[in-house]
């Protein structure tokens, strides 16, 4: 703050006798943390400009000095020295007291036919807009290097979990598959909202539109807004765009905080499925043989904080009568800090995940015990004609006696497991193989490595078409 506060012109001073309490003032302010908004303030006021020449509210000579003038702003402002007033509240009249202080009144016309509240929304709409996109970026490098690590370990042998039990062997491809297809979802739920953060709010002035001749099509086209708001009312107040966001941002980091916990337990030694990169780990001070995977607990946690974010909007906007309202101030800080933590947390993720060091024997060792091939025994009995169910109990049998002596299923010797049914025969021991069990799910999204590497391919069509869209 470089502009001494000793009280700039309120723009709206006209019908106030006496100044602004201090702590009021500073209270009510948000240019503390919306000026994080001025390029886009300064685009729309830009668009703004054009228009109101288009229309013959202002002469194009007026036009071309507005312009002018924001974009020295704009330059002063990302060369850090734009004397930015807590006194004059936001960023949006920060930079329009500049703009008269530089050019003079004729920058007092700037504001003809609009207000702050569709200014505002206009702003957000488009910084939310960029931010979108620039998540979409790394969220698409997260993309594609899981698939890339699902192609490499589509063979790669692991014990699939239910009840975080050893269940069903599976290939470590498939699982980082289930990874791929819940981020995949949160890309085209990201993408989705945008549709409808891209819709412009000005025109719509202080609720209820205005008098002027305004081109609101012509504002759009500039902006790049794909439509413009129908109702002005609805306009300036809602801010379900952002709840929309912060919803779906809050369902993308539930995803990235079920993957953390499963980096979490399996770079334990209880596990040692993967190993992180030291450079994601740090040490504790007082334990010398620690290694922690901080970057995933840290992604775990962050998470509240963007629950935190979803339900703190909602209840904003929730009860508040139309139209524009001051609560509407406090959309900004969840939103900015929702786009940075995710930001943040999918750049850790798309460094760190690449990096994975799998430990292939581990997975193998910890899919061959726990009984993982009982389900193949049981369908291997149905096809020589048992019902399910008392193939159900035999496998039973199988994994108690199994259990009992201490062995595996494959290391029952073939007497013992006709005991138990005279079906079963030589043939039994290539199901009862961990390359077996994954190899015959073989269908589209089964486990089997090839069906992993197909998964891949169409993974990989889908995300290029999507870029393709997007351009
Ligand atoms: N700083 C305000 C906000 O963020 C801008 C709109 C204020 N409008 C008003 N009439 N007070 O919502």
């Amino acid at each position: 703050m470089t502009r001494e506060d000793d009280g700039p012109q309120k723009p709206w001073g006209g019908r106030f006798q006496e100044p602004t309490d201090a702590f009021v003032e500073a209270f009510t302010a948000s240019v503390p943390f919306d000026r994080r908004l001025y390029a886009q303030d300064i685009a729309g006021s830009i668009a703004h400009a054009r228009m109101l020449a288009r229309v013959g509210v202002l002469s194009r000579d007026e036009m071309e000095r507005i312009v002018a003038g924001l974009e020295a702003i704009r330059r002063e402002i990302e060369a850090g020295e734009f004397p930015w007033s807590v006194a004059l509240e936001d960023v949006h009249m920060n930079i329009e007291a500049r703009l008269v202080e530089r050019i003079g009144d004729v920058g007092k016309k700037l504001h003809t036919g609009r207000s702050r509240n569709d200014q505002v929304a206009t702003d957000l709409r488009l910084w939310l807009r960029e931010e979108i996109d620039g998540l979409q970026g790394e969220l698409r490098r997260l993309l594609e290097g899981l698939l890339d690590l699902a192609e490499r370990e589509a063979e790669t042998i692991m014990p699939g979990f239910t009840h975080l039990q050893v269940a069903q062997p599976v290939t470590f491809g498939h699982h980082l598959l289930a990874w791929f297809e819940m981020l995949d979802r949160d890309r085209r739920r990201l993408q989705e909202v945008r549709r409808r953060v891209n819709v412009l709010p000005l025109g719509a002035a202080a609720l209820a539109g205005t008098s002027y001749p305004i081109d609101r099509e012509f504002v759009a086209a500039q902006l790049g807004f794909e439509a413009v708001a129908e109702n002005s009312l609805d306009a300036v107040s809602d801010r379900d765009f952002a709840i929309e966001f912060l919803s779906a941002a809050s369902l993308l980091m539930m995803h990235l905080s079920r993957i953390a916990e499963e980096l979490v337990l399996w770079t334990s030694a209880q596990f040692d499925f993967v190993r992180l990169p030291d450079r994601f780990c740090t040490g504790s001070s007082i334990m010398p043989q620690k290694k922690n995977p901080d970057v995933p607990e840290l992604v775990r946690g962050k998470s509240g904080r963007v629950f935190g974010h979803l339900l703190g909007l909602l209840t904003l906007m929730k009860s508040q009568p139309l139209a524009y309202n001051k609560d509407n101030q406090e959309d900004k800080e969840p939103l900015f800090d929702t786009v940075d933590t995710l930001q943040g947390s999918l750049r850790a993720f798309a460094d760190m995940l690449p990096a994975l060091e799998p430990n292939r024997e581990r997975m193998r060792a910890a899919a061959r015990s726990g009984y993982s091939t009982a389900t193949d025994l049981a369908d291997y009995l149905v096809r020589k004609g048992v019902p399910f169910r008392d193939a159900h109990e035999i496998v039973g049998r199988a994994v108690r006696l199994g259990i009992e002596t201490g062995r595996e299923l494959a290391e029952i010797p073939l007497d013992e497991l006709q005991a138990l049914s005279e079906h079963i025969g030589e043939d039994v021991y290539a199901v009862l193989t961990l390359e077996g069990s994954v190899s015959a799910r073989d269908h589209r999204g089964g486990t089997a490595p090839r069906q992993v590497r197909a998964a891949v391919a169409r993974a990989r069509r889908r995300l290029a078409e999507a870029a393709e869209a997007s351009r």
